[in-house]
Parts: C-alpha cells; structure tokens; sequence
C-alpha cells in the first residue's frame, strides 16, 4: 500500500495552553512515517500551529454548514484554513449525539471544508445497540454513502474516513483488530463500487480506546490506516508513541 498512515489527537473539549506546550515539546523533531495531526480546540489553533513543527499537522474538531454570515458562535472553514488547519474533523458521534447532526449536515459541513481548502476526516460508526442488531454495516455504509451521494465521490480523492464504533469510544473497549478490519474493509468495497482507485488511495483510521499498547495491532490490519485517538491523545508520551506504532 502506499497511503501514509495518519494518526490524529482529537483534544475534544480537553486540554491547556500547557498540554499544548509538553505535546509540542515531545513533538520537536518529528519525523515518523504517520502523518501526525493535533486536534485542540478552536482556541488554541492558531496557537498550535505556530508551536509545533512543520512536520505535524493541526486539526479543528468541528467547523459551520455556513462559508460566512450572521451565524453567533460558529466558526467558518476559511478561518480554520487562516488559522493553519489542514484537517477538520467532521461527523463525530459525540457532533451527532449530543448537538442533532444529521447526514445532511454533515455532508454539508464536508463540502465547506474543502472549499476552503481543508481536508475532511468524516467519521461514522455504529452503537452497540446497532452492533447487537447486525446492523453495523448498514448504518456505517449509510453513513458514508449519504456524504458520497452529496458531494460525489471525487471529493473523496482528499479526504480521511474515520471507523469509530460508538461502544468503544472513550469505555476502554477496543474493537478487536479483526472486528475493525472487517468494517474497514467493507467501507473500502463501498468506496470501490464507486471508484477503485479512490478506494485504493483513501485513508481509513480507526478510533475508540486506542493505546499505546493496542495500536501496533490495529495499524497492522490491512484497511487501517492510522487512527484517531481522544484520551490517549492527551499525555504527549502516549501520544507519541501511538503516532510511532504506524508503520
Ligand atoms: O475521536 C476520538 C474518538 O472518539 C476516540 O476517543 O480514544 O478516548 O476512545 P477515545
């Protein structure tokens, strides 16, 4: 294969000027094969991309459907872009959950970010309720698809698909790495069915309670491409070798 694995810190509504300071000291000098990515909050964006190197990336979590306007609180792709992003989290189950996010707002906030020049990392993934169901599939290919049918699939050539099963997200439950393999490579065919070669080049993380000590299995699978990691995001030495568990 020859996509770059990709490891992203998704800070959510974590962390301190002083975190950003230990992450980006322990940072210096970064030159492993994943692309690495800090996600902080909105606040320290711009902060974060002038204290880390060059050779990581910063990431916001969220962005607005809107490119501009009378939107009170909303942040917009093009100041995202301004601040230093390169990435933009879209879609994430706690989005969904907690603030309504539907498929058509995000699919929405996904053709903002790459208007303004940002890349997407959409996630999907299935509660444990929809496990139990045998619906995984379903849901997260419906997940997908409602993105891919909006904004058409070229518009996959840049951007990241996150797999994040809801039950393993932030409960110390992993998916096994056979159980994550099996959703990657059925997002990858629902891709493929669409285009093979942008099947082939889209890079496919997986989250929920990666560690350092669990992520060098789950990176070996073949459809996963890196991942996306909350609390083990948040202490430099965990995330550092998280990063340097992508081969
Ligand atoms: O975006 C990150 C995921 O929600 C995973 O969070 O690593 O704390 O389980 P977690």
């Amino acid at each position: 294969t020859t996509r770059q694995p990709l490891v992203a810190g998704n800070w959510k509504m974590n962390g301190s000027q002083v975190l950003l300071g230990e992450i980006a000291g322990a940072l210096v000098g970064y030159q492993g094969k994943a692309e690495a990515v800090v996600c902080p909050p909105f606040p320290y964006l711009a902060a974060a991309r002038a204290a880390l190197p060059a050779s990581v990336q910063v990431g916001a979590q969220n962005l607005s459907d809107q490119a501009e306007g009378a939107f009170t609180g909303e942040v917009a792709g093009s100041m995202l872009s301004e601040a230093g992003c390169r990435y933009v989290i879209i879609g994430h189950s706690e989005r969904r959950a907690l603030y309504g996010e539907d498929d058509a707002l995000v699919a929405a906030k996904f053709a903002q970010a790459q208007a303004a020049g940002l890349v997407p990392i959409l996630c999907v993934g299935e509660t444990l309720e929809e496990r139990e169901a045998g619906n995984t599939e379903s849901v997260v290919c419906g997940q997908l698809l409602a993105v891919v049918e909006a904004v058409g699939i070229e518009a996959f050539a840049s951007a990241v698909v996150a797999y994040e099963p809801v039950w393993a997200i932030g409960t110390g439950k992993t998916a096994s790495p056979e159980q994550a393999q099996e959703v990657h490579a059925t997002l990858r065919q629902t891709l493929s069915e669409k285009s093979p070669e942008i099947a082939a080049s889209t890079r496919l993380l997986y989250g929920g309670s990666v560690k350092a000590d669990n992520a060098a299995l789950l990176f070996s699978q073949s459809d996963i491409d890196g991942g996306l990691i909350g609390g083990a995001s948040l202490t430099a030495d965990s995330f550092i070798a998280i990063c340097q568990a992508a081969q």
